[in-house]
């Protein structure tokens, strides 16, 4: 799912940057640049690194999950603090891959990032949709407090439909993809634990038509 523009940037980067688990899926693509791994704690002084090295006229390429335009704003705006000029190449979504395993399409969808601060209503917007029923909510949940199971018991108590279709996915498109699909009650009594790759579908809109098995 890395398309051949970003191949083509990594190939010619000085400097790689990102979160270790994102490194590891580009590492094949890359020729002799310098790799800096960070995590949530360091991200600051790797990105000032990263400054300093844009500044003496180094090539350095972010790299972040699917397309950066979706639910990245924050890394985003910490790249923008330290570059004059980012360039921004688009990426793969999950939320597009999450879309051709659900057979849903973009226009009949809303989309909830909830990996994001905390708020006091974390689910209204979901649960407004939801109950109205006119679209599809694709979500991406908050690791590790905002859950599938947890996401299905708030949405349930806040009077969505235990019928209601819903699909998670985790680790798409890659060699340890899960798929698991059932109703909302039934997703809020999952005793299984997903990790912090996953991405929820609640099929509340138009019919959709379900992709076959690979
Ligand atoms: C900070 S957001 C960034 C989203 C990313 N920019 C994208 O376009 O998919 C990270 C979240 O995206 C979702 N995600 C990213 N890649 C995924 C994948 N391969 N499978 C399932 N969910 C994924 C997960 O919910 C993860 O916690």
């Amino acid at each position: 799912m890395l398309t051949l523009q970003a191949q083509r940037e990594l190939q010619h980067a000085d400097l790689v940057l990102g979160f270790k688990t994102v490194l590891y899926v580009v590492k094949p693509w890359l020729a002799d640049a310098e790799v800096r791994p960070m995590t949530y704690r360091d991200q600051e002084e790797v990105l000032e690194y990263a400054g300093t090295q844009a500044q003496q006229g180094k090539r350095c390429v972010v790299c972040c999950w699917g397309d950066l335009n979706v639910s990245a704003s924050e890394l985003l705006a910490r790249v923008r603090r330290r570059a004059g000029k980012v360039k921004l190449v688009p990426g793969i979504s999950s939320v597009q891959v999450a879309m051709a395993r659900s057979g849903i399409s973009l226009e009949d969808a809303v989309f909830i990032t909830l990996h994001k601060r905390a708020e006091d209503d974390d689910l209204a917007e979901a649960v407004h949709y939801l109950k109205e029923r006119r679209r599809h909510v694709i979500m991406l949940p908050r690791p590790f407090d905002l859950m599938p199971a947890g996401i299905a018991k708030g949405l349930l108590d806040a009077g969505v439909s235990g019928d209601l279709p819903v699909k998670v996915y985790q680790e798409l498109s890659l060699d340890d993809e899960v798929r698991w699909g059932g109703t909302l009650k039934e997703c809020s009594e999952l005793a299984q634990e997903f990790s912090d790759l996953s991405i929820l579908v609640f099929l509340s809109g138009k019919t959709p038509v379900t992709e076959p098995k690979p």
